[in-house]
């Protein structure tokens, strides 16, 4: 599944890059790039380490602006 349009990178990237050990939304644009540009992608890459980490990702792993709870795929 495609998580970052912009740039083209899919879960299995970012899901990877989580299990390299990205916490947060920043470490997984380090290692994947996803996410660094319109950042509309922010909130699935969230949801991708809230389950990596059991849903409790915490405010900490979103960038401002797009926190979600993770596991509500319905807030942006
Ligand atoms: S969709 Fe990921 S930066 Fe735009």
């Amino acid at each position: 599944m495609l998580v970052c349009h912009c740039l083209a990178v899919n879960d299995r990237e970012v899901k990877a890059a989580v299990g390299q050990g990205a916490a947060t939304v920043e470490d997984v644009i380090n290692l994947t790039d996803a996410g660094a540009l319109c950042g509309g992608c922010h909130p699935s890459i969230c949801m991708l380490l809230g389950e990596h980490s059991q849903g409790d990702c915490g405010g900490d792993a979103c960038l401002a602006g797009s926190r979600v709870l993770c596991g509500d795929r319905s807030s942006v």
